[in-house]
């Protein structure tokens, strides 16, 4: 059987050969050190709405937020099952015990009080653009720098933001080589949880390093972003 190769993917990074044929499958042991964590996904379009589909399909629990309000997620309840709940953004970061923010980077500022998001994990996974394509001009700044400068009690780490939403889709599960994910945060801790999902989720995680330096690399216009890399191929790029 054929298999549908996502976009911005090359065929050998999803175990696929050049026909889009499956080669052989390879055993992953799921660390699943955040398996029993409930996550919050706030913001529901198309790569909030993947994230929810992988987390659940990884025996995660999930409380999802939009703009439009939790009643308007009662079809991707339904579809996820117990798994899953919705909530008003406010609710939804106090029920879970980390957060993913998957909106527009403009509707990060004031999305949550302060207070609900105080010590804990806070994955910026928002991107900040200027025009079509284009990086936002944030004057050298990383845009997860604003993040943390926004909630400053929570760990914020910048990650699942490189990944086009369709790789993220298929590519933790298709057999070959894992693809990274990146992490850059000022707390160690909070990276490993990060860590722990990203590998849940099929892939490899990868540290950049803090949230500034690594953040830069990680945004658009920087040299990770959107450039699907295998753990060795992210590995070699880190260290040279
Ligand atoms: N698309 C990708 O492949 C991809 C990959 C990595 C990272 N990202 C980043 O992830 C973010 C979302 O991208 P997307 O493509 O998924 O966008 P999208 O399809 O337009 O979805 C945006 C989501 O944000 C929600 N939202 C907007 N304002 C909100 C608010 N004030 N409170 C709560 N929810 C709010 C929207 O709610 P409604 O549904 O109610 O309108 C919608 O669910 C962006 O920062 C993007 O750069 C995207």
């Amino acid at each position: 059987m054929r298999a549908r190769i996502p976009r911005e993917l090359h065929p050998d990074q999803v175990g696929l050969d050049r026909h889009g044929l499956r080669r052989p499958d390879r055993t992953r042991t799921p660390l699943s050190r955040g398996a029993s964590m409930r996550t919050g996904i706030i913001g529901t379009g198309r790569i909030g709405t993947v994230l929810a589909r992988i987390l659940v399909a990884a025996g995660h629990h999930v409380v999802l937020a939009n703009a439009r309000g939790p009643q308007t997620l009662g079809p991707l309840v339904a579809e996820l099952g117990a798994a899953a709940s919705a909530a008003h953004p406010a609710e939804a970061a106090a029920q879970a015990e980390l957060l993913v923010l998957m909106v527009p980077f403009e509707r990060v500022r004031g999305l949550l009080p302060p207070r609900v998001v105080q010590d804990k994990v806070l994955v910026d996974a928002t991107n900040a653009f200027g025009g079509p394509g284009a990086p936002a001009d944030l004057g050298g700044r990383g845009s997860s720098d604003l993040v943390a400068e926004w909630y400053p009690d929570a760990q914020v780490v910048k990650s699942l933001n490189t990944m086009h939403f369709e790789t993220l889709a298929v590519a933790g599960t298709a057999p070959g080589e894992r693809l990274a994910h990146f992490t850059a945060g000022d707390d160690v801790k909070a990276k490993e949880i990060v860590a722990g999902i990203i590998t849940d989720l099929g892939f490899a995680p990868v540290d950049t390093g803090p949230l500034h330096s690594g953040g830069i690399l990680q945004q658009p216009g920087g040299p990770l972003f959107n450039r699907p890399l295998t753990e060795a191929q992210a590995l070699a790029w880190i260290s040279h």
